[in-house]
């Protein structure tokens, strides 16, 4: 599913603009999920990705964004993609079902992105005619956990020890939204 593109002025004043993802922003995206990796950062990936495997995984998501199957939500500020997210439509007796996944870079954090971002991709979910969001969380995430209570997110469950990471278990929360 398309989104229509929207700017907002963020907190330190800079305009962003969000919008779908097309092909053009493959080069911005290889920089994004690899500084995302050199952080460290609490997503699922450790290892670099190459610009094929980049290219790959963007095909398939521009296919799923077509068929209905997919809500993506980048923020771009100055011409770059600064953030991605998405909302991955679950399907048959889940199809009420989407999972929620959302990353914004360095230099960019705390200033409305995020937010803007989570409730952007709601308000398509909702005309998408979903019911349910769901999402992970590293238990040690409590930025990311604040930004999920404050939109209305609740505990599920947890899974002890979900994670391993750099030599460390780290427990993984699951929250839910009803739509
Ligand atoms: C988690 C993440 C998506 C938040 O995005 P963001 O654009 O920085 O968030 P926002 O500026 O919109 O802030 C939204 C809320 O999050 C919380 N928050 C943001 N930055 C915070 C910080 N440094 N410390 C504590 N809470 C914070 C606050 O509740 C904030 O609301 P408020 O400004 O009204 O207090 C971002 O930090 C990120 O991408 N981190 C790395 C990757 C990641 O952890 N992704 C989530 C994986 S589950």
């Amino acid at each position: 599913m398309v989104i229509k593109p929207r700017i907002f002025t963020a907190k330190d004043g800079r305009k962003v603009v969000l919008r779908s993802v097309k092909w053009e922003d493959l080069d911005d995206l290889i920089e994004f999920i690899n500084t995302l990796v050199e952080e460290d950062a609490d997503i699922l990936r450790t290892s670099k990705v190459t610009r094929n495997e980049e290219a790959e995984w963007l095909g398939m998501r521009l296919a799923s964004i077509d068929k209905g199957e997919l809500i993506d939500a980048v923020a771009e500020v100055e011409g770059k993609v600064i953030a991605n997210s998405e909302v991955d439509k679950r399907s048959d007796i889940m199809s009420h079902v989407g999972v929620l996944g959302i990353a914004v870079k360095q230099g960019y954090r705390g200033i409305g992105v995020g937010a803007e971002l989570m409730k952007t991709l709601i308000d398509e979910s909702k005309k998408a005619g979903l019911r349910i969001l769901v999402l992970d969380h590293f238990a040690t995430n409590k930025t990311a956990r604040r930004l999920y209570e404050k939109m209305g997110f609740k505990e599920a469950g947890k899974i002890p020890k979900g994670i391993y990471k750099n030599g460390k278990y780290i427990d993984l929360v699951r929250m839910t939204l009803e739509l």
